[in-house]
């Protein structure tokens, strides 16, 4: 059955991902916006978008419709699947928010609609898994009356150079009709830069590995900061030597958090499982990544020589410059200092003070002004507003004799003075 042209499209789950994909699509197609969150829908009537991705002026002048009412879903063409796929207590996929998507969509499916998914699957997800759950609610066959495809999202939030826009759209669908349409309506936003997938598990595939290859070369360098550090080289004036040749990759050492890097390579490593496949490198990268915060504190630990020993952390948010605290490692590192019996403060300029008190039970300080000094200073988080620190700002913040540990290197270049201890991964 053809796709009607002008399709009116809908995309279900405004966040990091959905939200500058619904506002890109709406400078070209009738676009609705839906979550399932109702404080999500009301802030982005109020024009304002917590993540940060998005100014004020744009959603107000954008013709994007909101709603997180399910029966708007009616009337669309194409819809588009933008909802979480974290992992469970166990690292396996937790599929329900994709489950709960196509229980919603199947209502609203009418003959000749598209479902594209963005979530990051593993490969079959799209056509196994939310095919069947759409024909089911639907009464609707897949792939004779409505047709899949599959995008995968490559959005790096807070960067404002590879914004939706500007970054090669992988695009597939089930049938190479379906493909060629999804490839219009991506190409409009993305100036025609469009690579189609040869099918929908390519394209799942090759989204769930570029993380997993991140991942695993992290954990590398990882892996490479543990070594060096028990022979007293710096990792980062390693890698600092290193990267003058020009095939070497420019990873660095530290905590792997976030919903994606740190999640991702548990979906290939539970579709690897389930076909009798025990993955080795995806796994033990994983491992190394798990255990950073554990091995830098107790790194920090050996150097403090009194319990407890008062320590700001910097830093709360899974990377720098953005306020998204999912999966924060830092927060797994206050905690273990705490555990060492440590008295441990933190600041973050990025995160929401409730939030980071709901999620983790972290009281974070509103400014540094009001900050005592402490014993030792973790350099957690790159944000902006650290990297500028001076040796003055830097030493005003601690004792005499207190330590540094800056974890990213981002102040390996500010000479402190000769009382100061200075640790990095
Ligand atoms: N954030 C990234 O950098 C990034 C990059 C590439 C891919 N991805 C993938 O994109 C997907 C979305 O990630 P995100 O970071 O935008 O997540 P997010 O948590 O920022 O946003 C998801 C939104 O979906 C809503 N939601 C949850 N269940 C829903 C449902 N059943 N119906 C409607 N709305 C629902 C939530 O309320 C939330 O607003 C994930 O699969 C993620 O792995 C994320």
């Amino acid at each position: 059955m053809p796709v009607r042209a002008n399709e009116k499209i809908a995309v279900i789950g405004l966040g990091y991902v959905g939200l500058p994909l619904a506002l890109a699509l709406a400078k070209y197609y009738p676009v609705i916006g839906f979550d399932i969150s109702k404080p999500r829908i009301a802030e982005l009537l109020r024009a304002v978008d917590r993540s940060g991705e998005v100014e004020p002026d744009v959603l107000r002048s954008s013709t994007l419709s909101l709603s997180c009412d399910a029966a708007d879903l009616a009337g669309n063409d194409v819809f588009i699947v933008t909802v979480p796929t974290p992992v469970d207590d166990e690292n396996k996929p937790d599929l329900s928010a994709l489950t709960a998507a196509c229980s919603k969509i199947g209502k609203a499916l009418q003959p000749g609609n598209i479902v594209v998914f963005e979530s990051t699957v593993y490969p079959g997800i799209t056509e196994d898994f939310c095919g069947p759950a759409l024909a089911a609610v639907s009464k609707l066959e897949c792939g004779e009356d409505f047709f899949l495809g599959y995008s995968p999202e490559r959005i790096n939030p807070g960067d404002r150079e590879y914004t939706v826009e500007r970054i090669t759209k992988v695009v597939s669908g089930q049938n190479p009709d379906i493909a060629q349409k999804l490839a219009v309506i991506y190409g409009a936003v993305t100036n025609g830069n469009i690579f189609v997938a040869k099918d929908i598990r390519t394209a799942e595939a090759a989204k769930v590995i570029e993380n997993a290859q991140r991942d695993i070369n992290i954990a590398f360098i990882n892996e490479l900061a543990m070594i060096f550090n028990k022979i007293g080289l710096s990792t980062h004036d390693v890698l600092a030597a290193a990267r003058t040749k020009w095939n070497f990759l420019p990873f660095t050492p530290g905590l792997v958090g976030g919903h994606c890097i740190g999640v991702d390579p548990y979906y290939l490593a539970h579709l690897s499982r389930s076909l009798g496949h025990e993955p080795e490198v995806i796994l033990s990268g994983r491992r190394i990544n798990e255990g950073m915060a554990g091995f830098i504190v107790q790194q920090i630990d050996k150097k403090l020589d009194h319990k407890p020993s008062r320590i700001l952390v910097l830093g709360l948010t899974f990377k720098e410059n953005v306020p998204d605290l999912r999966n924060s490692k830092t927060a797994d590192l206050v905690k273990l200092l705490e555990e060492k019996g440590h008295v441990v403060e933190v600041h973050d300029p990025c995160a929401d003070l409730d939030e980071a008190r709901h999620e983790y039970g972290v009281e974070l300080h509103a400014s540094m002004a009001d900050i005592e000094p402490v014993d030792c200073v973790v350099g957690a988080v790159r944000h902006a507003a650290y990297c500028d620190f001076t040796a003055e700002v830097l030493e005003g913040l601690l004792v005499a004799g207190g330590l540094i540990a800056d974890l990213k290197g981002m102040w390996r270049g500010v000479t402190t003075s000769a009382g100061v201890r200075r640790w990095n991964l």
